[in-house]
């Protein structure tokens, strides 16, 4: 196989504006909106937000323009793509694992991802049904948690989102998927600004911003930090090849690294903003920051419950975020779906049908883990207490897997592909491109093992 330019077999995306918007479109989901709030709130705050910018700056987007880099030079799925890219250039079969764990990544992250989804869900139904209107904190709160109380009526949810997910991807993934990102992001966008309009009436507006952005470096943990880092590779969808797996449909003229920055940009925006939304409600009502998973769920029905038209925006709201979450779903089993297709003489769609059906039964674990196995719990003495299945997969992917797999990534890029090939594929101002391949043959690496480095010293 040689890599001379030639279109993927899955298709192209039919320009650059095409491609903004559905790597964007697997950015920004719920890591933004349900994840970014719930972590920064129980990781203390102003210092865990910082230490997060930080790693979207000099790990996320260098590591994002590697991804893009190897899968449109590769343009298979992300499996075969370093498949052929380490035979090209002689290296260890083993490097081919980067495929491979990013597509088991995938998977699992899919599983829990469609459970919270399917909250999400749940709410555009109880936000129509206006029965949150001037409710109390404690009639919210009761609402949340007879939702996840229920195994039943998650397993429906879930089961609609892996539906809606299956049938999505089976169709490939331009389709549908440009328009609803195209027109559906920007309303999500304009439907956060009037959450922080909102939130500025609540009298706690400052306090909730100062929480978000004034540091107390004397508070973070270790444990912090390797949070920061994994939320910076999930939020941005990287180290699993699903961004690998979008690059290969990528047309060769278009800028990698501009595309870059402009998706980094958009996706620490979305979750700035929802921190802006969410943190002064937080305050305003006398709610812990540190809830956990539930915090969107238990603080946005509140302002939608007070506000003028609450009823018709929290619906609008929560109709958003479901799409949100599935633009980033799709991506999610794009690589494992794109893998079948190349390699075991499947159709698309029956490929779609069976990751969506073993990411919906990995679901179910997560879904009996805020109910029935909530007791089923494990620790490791002064790191982790009492994780939940949906704590461990979720860990285990967000802040081991991914930042593992991004890692391996900028070792591959920076220091084994042939660099004419590296510099050819980037294309850029070419001081931009020295300080990229500076960070991600150097810094990237040496950050992320020094960030796993503190969590070994901790086990
Ligand atoms: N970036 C998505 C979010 O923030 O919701 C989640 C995600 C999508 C993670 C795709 C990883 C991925 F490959």
């Amino acid at each position: 196989m040689s890599s001379e330019f030639r279109l993927s077999i899955h298709g192209q995306w039919s320009g650059r504006l095409a491609f903004f918007l559905a790597a964007t479109g697997s950015a920004v989901g719920l890591g933004n909106i349900w994840k970014f709030p719930y972590i920064t709130g129980e990781n203390g705050g102003g210092a865990f937000v910082i230490v997060y910018l930080i790693c979207i700056a000099i790990i996320g987007v260098p590591i994002m323009m590697a991804e893009i880099m190897l899968g449109r030079r590769g343009r298979l799925s992300p499996i075969n793509t370093m498949a052929l890219l380490t035979s090209e250039d002689n290296r260890h079969k083993i490097w081919r694992a980067i495929g491979w764990m990013g597509a088991i990544a995938g998977l699992i992250i899919l599983s829990y991802y469609s459970v919270i989804a399917g909250w999400a869900m749940a709410y555009v139904v109880r936000m129509a049904s206006g029965v949150f209107l001037a409710s109390t904190t404690d009639g919210v709160n009761g609402i949340f948690t007879a939702l996840t109380a229920d195994p039943e009526r998650l397993l429906a949810w879930h089961t609609i989102f892996m539906l809606l997910t299956t049938m999505i991807v089976a169709r490939g993934v331009q389709h549908g998927l440009e328009r609803a990102v195209r027109y559906l992001m920007p309303l999500l966008f304009v439907m956060l600004l009037i959450l922080v309009g909102y939130a500025t009436s609540t009298g706690a507006f400052l306090q909730g911003v100062n929480y978000l952005f004034s540091a107390d470096f004397s508070k973070l943990s270790t444990e912090s930090v390797v949070v920061a880092m994994g939320h910076a590779f999930f939020t941005l969808s990287l180290g699993m090849g699903a961004i690998m797996a979008y690059g290969a449909y990528l047309p060769k003229d278009v800028s990698i690294a501009k595309t870059s920055f402009a998706i980094a940009a958009a996706d620490t925006l979305v979750a700035l903003l929802a921190g802006m939304a969410i943190f002064p409600i937080v305050f305003a009502n006398a709610l812990e920051p540190a809830a956990g998973p539930g915090l969107i769920f238990q603080t946005l029905p509140i302002a939608f419950g007070q506000m003028d038209a609450g009823t018709l925006f929290g619906t609008v709201f929560f109709v958003l975020l479901v799409f949100a979450a599935l633009t980033s779903a799709i991506s999610l089993i794009e690589p494992m779906v794109a893998w079948l297709v190349e390699n075991k003489n499947v159709t698309r769609i029956q490929a779609a049908v069976y990751m969506g059906l073993a990411a919906w039964v990995l679901g179910i674990g997560s879904i009996l883990s805020f109910n029935v196995w909530s007791n089923v719990t494990w620790s490791i003495p002064g790191l982790f207490k009492d994780l939940t299945i949906f704590d461990t997969l979720d860990g285990l992917t967000a802040n081991i897997m991914l930042p593992l797999g991004g890692l391996f990534i900028a070792i591959f890029a920076g220091h084994l592909m042939a660099e004419h090939k590296v510099k050819d594929e980037i294309q850029t101002h070419p001081t931009l491109y020295k300080v990229w391949f500076y960070l991600i043959r150097y810094v990237t690496p040496l950050l992320v093992i020094i960030v796993f480095l503190n969590l070994i010293k901790l086990i």
